[in-house]
């Protein structure tokens, strides 16, 4: 029976443990046995108890959790390659050749370099007579599938990653609270958003919660940008809006590049005569159950990556699972990868239409 690993990585995002259950279940249902690797790459590296065997009954319940109940963590001996060896190893004594992770775009390069590597990984556990020529001999290739797990939506080729519209959804509850107190107060609020260099969250979340203004890397503020904003502002309060809202992307920057923060903008909006308060929605945004969205996601995500391990050939080149149009489809990993760093590398060159056309191209 074939075996397959499924883990999380990097930051945790609601709806990866319905992609786990899903996993688990659809290899079930292929005659496969699953695994669970616990803590991300940490897990594989430490081998043991930390790998474990999943029946359909240990992922119940796992849809409607937020977070990653299999634990994910950010691991440093998985970036030097003795780590890697010994997480082959750990691997090979398992019995496990295929592994589906859900994570950002860092997770899923690290484990594209792994299965590259994997053939140079077995013969050097041999040669340190770590393993033996016929314990290695069954598992010529490693095939690994990605599942795109983030809250930022900042991944190129898919439409959606999985905790996205979770996070926007709870982005847009905590503004229409902040809503109640601003309106009674007639206040201003200048609400931060995570999102790392992508904008989607905070862009999203503007047009959702109808906020007065909005801050994202994508399109650094124009000089000028301050009296541009005000003029909207008092445009607003004159037609009879007693709240003024101001979204800002943790990422966002003016055209010099300089970091534009929310306690910045509260000066600007405080010395118009605004009674101005900030609110850093932080991890309270990561957290909490999925939405439906993202249950649905993950699930059709998961199933879809275990027939992309069942089809692959050592050829296939690692696939991620995207959502393209409405469409469950495969798309090359390393190719999403590349052009998810082209948009970041444009951003940094201060290349914006570059940058947008990329992201419009997708
Ligand atoms: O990538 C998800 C994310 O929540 C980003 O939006 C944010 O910049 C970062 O992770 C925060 O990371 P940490 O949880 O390590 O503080």
């Amino acid at each position: 029976k074939r075996r397959i690993g499924v883990m999380t990585s990097g930051g945790d995002a609601p709806g990866m443990n319905g992609s786990v259950r899903a996993v688990v279940r659809m290899a079930l249902h292929s005659n496969c046995e699953a695994y669970a690797i616990y803590e991300g790459y940490d897990g594989l590296v430490k081998g043991g108890d930390m790998i474990k065997e999943m029946k359909w009954e240990d992922v119940r319940g796992f849809l409607s959790e937020g977070g990653t109940l299999i634990g994910t963590a950010r691991c440093m001996e998985f970036m030097q390659r003795d780590g890697r060896r010994t997480a082959a190893k750990n691997m090979i004594l398992k019995g496990i050749d295929a592994l589906v992770i859900c994570g950002g775009d860092g997770s899923l390069t690290g484990a594209d370099r792994f299965r590259d590597e994997w053939p140079s990984l077995l013969e050097e556990l041999v040669k340190e007579k770590e393993l033996t020529a016929e314990q290695v001999a069954p598992f010529k290739h490693l095939n690994i599938v990605g599942l795109v797990g983030s809250i930022d939506n900042d991944l190129s080729m898919t439409d959606a990653t999985i905790g996205c519209y979770s996070s926007l959804a709870r982005i847009c509850e905590a503004i229409d609270s902040v809503d109640t107190t601003a309106t009674s107060h007639q206040r201003a609020f200048v609400v931060e958003t995570m999102g790392r260099h992508c904008g989607w969250l905070t862009l999203m979340a503007g047009v959702a919660t109808g906020s007065d203004f909005i801050f994202i890397p994508e399109q650094p503020a124009k000089e000028g940008w301050e009296g541009n904003m005000l003029n909207i502002i008092r445009k607003h309060r004159q037609m009879g809006k007693r709240k003024t809202i101001v979204i800002v992307a943790e990422g966002a920057i003016d055209e010099k590049l300089n970091k534009i923060t929310p306690h910045q903008i509260k000066e600007i909006l405080s010395e118009a005569g605004l009674d101005t308060r900030v609110t850093t929605l932080g991890h309270v945004q990561r957290g909490g159950q999925p939405a439906a969205y993202d249950r649905m996601l993950s699930t059709l995500q998961g199933v879809e990556a275990v027939k992309a391990v069942l089809e692959a050939t050592p050829e296939t080149p690692s696939p991620v699972i995207c959502m393209i149009e409405n469409k469950i489809v495969r798309r090359p990993l390393l190719e999403a990868v590349a052009q998810t760093k082209k948009v970041a590398e444009a951003i940094e060159k201060k290349d914006f239409r570059t940058a947008m056309e990329l992201r419009d191209a997708e």
